[in-house]
């Protein structure tokens, strides 16, 4: 009764106010599941790729066409597979797709069709997709694992018009017990960071993940208003709150360099580690991503060896949820800490083996949702049934945001104790 009957796709819409596409699975039981594809702004040039229509409709950011290739012939070669099996059906779809970056059915098509099967798998059992997803890991079923918000206060970079270089400025509740009360925190902290630019005279709106917007002479100047809110929301800074930073550094890196246009000047690789360095000593960083370009390796090696004993060191562009990847990384001692985005490989069967990859070297692992989001949960569900010690999804603002938070807090309520996530390295 697990077979797959029925599959369909849709267009629906995502948080920037762009097509994308929906999925719905359903079994010969009857239990139905469905999942919508988000997507990302600042993408690593390894990743699955979004299939998009191109030309002047909707942006050139129509999605017809992975549409179609779902409800023909992904339709035709799933129907009648094991819902359940759900490593056949992502060798189907990878084969079927038969690119590198899985191209020309789609990386959204497809990994729409991935969650979706996964969904209706759990609805069949009648068991929460993260239970679902323990089974499908190798992870223990009971395990009441739930991880930490790492929330959004300043989104910059290419989610604010690349108003400043650094991408997001995030916070962790160190101090915090419970994901509920880690969420409370942070809202204090944003709120007050709010509160913050309203008295400069620069509350100026909100950044693509609902973080405030950027209004900074300087990019230092975000973590020195950072700490500062933190304190003022009645925090100790490092104690309570640590705070995290996706550089994204690939987006302003051109020609060799480093350039930081918001102030003027570019640095080689010894320089931003050098930067990065002097920001870890000055304020309660307890956490980089993606602190050089995609192909900086040396810089990795070098910034890893340097603050990997304090700090998360985060590869997001770097590893793009490659289990390959994650073991040459771990091989060079690059990184000890992968971001994990469904979309970003393609399925959720790779998505689990570069997360299982990740937790052999004993690395902490991140769940990340991208900057074009939906009210699809099945993040929150990844990040507990992968046993994540974080959850990143931007900021406390904006539905497709608070969407994932809540699933998380409903997730920890329906344990009687939960094991929360505490911060450390190499566990
Ligand atoms: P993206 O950003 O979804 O725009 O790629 C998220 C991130 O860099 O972590
Ligand atoms: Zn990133």
């Amino acid at each position: 009764m697990t077979e797959i009957a029925h599959l369909v796709a849709r267009q629906v819409w995502d948080s920037r106010g762009r097509p994308t596409i929906e999925v719905e699975v359903t079994l010969a039981s009857g239990a139905t599941g469905r999942a919508i594809a988000p997507s990302g702004a600042s993408t690593g040039s390894r990743e699955a790729l979004d299939r998009r229509d191109g030309g002047q409709r909707l942006g050139g950011f129509g999605v017809n066409g992975a549409i179609a290739s779902v409800n023909t012939e992904v339709a035709q070669r799933l129907k009648g597979m094991d819902a359940t099996d759900q490593a056949a059906i992502d060798s189907a779809l990878i084969a079927l797709d038969g690119t590198p970056q899985k191209t020309r059915l789609g990386g959204n098509a497809i990994v729409a069709t991935s969650s979706a099967v996964a969904w209706a798998a759990a609805a069949d059992q009648k068991i929460p997709l993260w239970r679902h997803l323990r089974g499908l890991a190798g992870l223990d079923a009971d395990r009441p694992h739930i991880p930490a918000p790492m929330i959004q206060i300043f989104g910059g970079g290419r989610h604010a018009g690349n108003r400043i270089d650094i991408q997001d400025y995030l916070i962790l509740a160190t101090g915090a017990k419970s994901f509920s009360e880690s969420s409370e925190w942070i809202a204090e902290v944003y709120m007050a960071a709010a509160k913050a630019m309203v008295k400069r005279g620069k509350l100026n709106g909100v950044a693509d993940e609902g973080g405030v917007w950027p209004d900074f002479t300087a990019n230092e100047e975000g973590l020195d208003l950072l700490t500062r809110a933190i304190e003022a929301a009645g925090f100790r800074p490092g104690a309570d709150i640590g705070i995290a930073l996706d550089v994204a550094a690939t987006s302003f890196f051109t020609d060799g360099r480093y350039r930081l246009a918001l102030e003027g000047r570019s640095l080689d690789t010894l320089g931003m580690i050098e930067l990065l360095e002097r920001w870890v000593s000055a304020y309660p960083i307890i956490s980089l991503e993606d602190p050089l370009a995609e192909d900086d390796d040396a810089g990795f090696i070098e910034i890893t060896k340097r603050l990997g004993a304090r700090i998360q060191v985060i590869g997001d562009d770097y590893l793009t949820t490659s289990a390959a990847r994650v073991n040459s990384a771990a091989a060079v001692g690059a990184c000890n800490a992968v971001l994990l985005k469904s979309n970003q490989c393609g399925t959720l069967t790779e998505l689990i083996q570069a997360s299982n990859a990740a937790k052999l070297f004993k690395w902490n692992t991140i769940q990340s949702g991208r900057s074009g989001e939906s009210e699809d949960v099945t993040l929150s569900h990844l990040a507990v049934g992968l046993l994540s010690d974080q959850i990143k999804v931007g900021s406390m603002t904006r539905s497709e945001r608070t969407a994932k938070w809540n699933e998380v807090i409903r997730i920890e309520q329906s344990f009687t104790h939960s094991d929360y996530w505490r911060f450390s390295l190499n566990r």
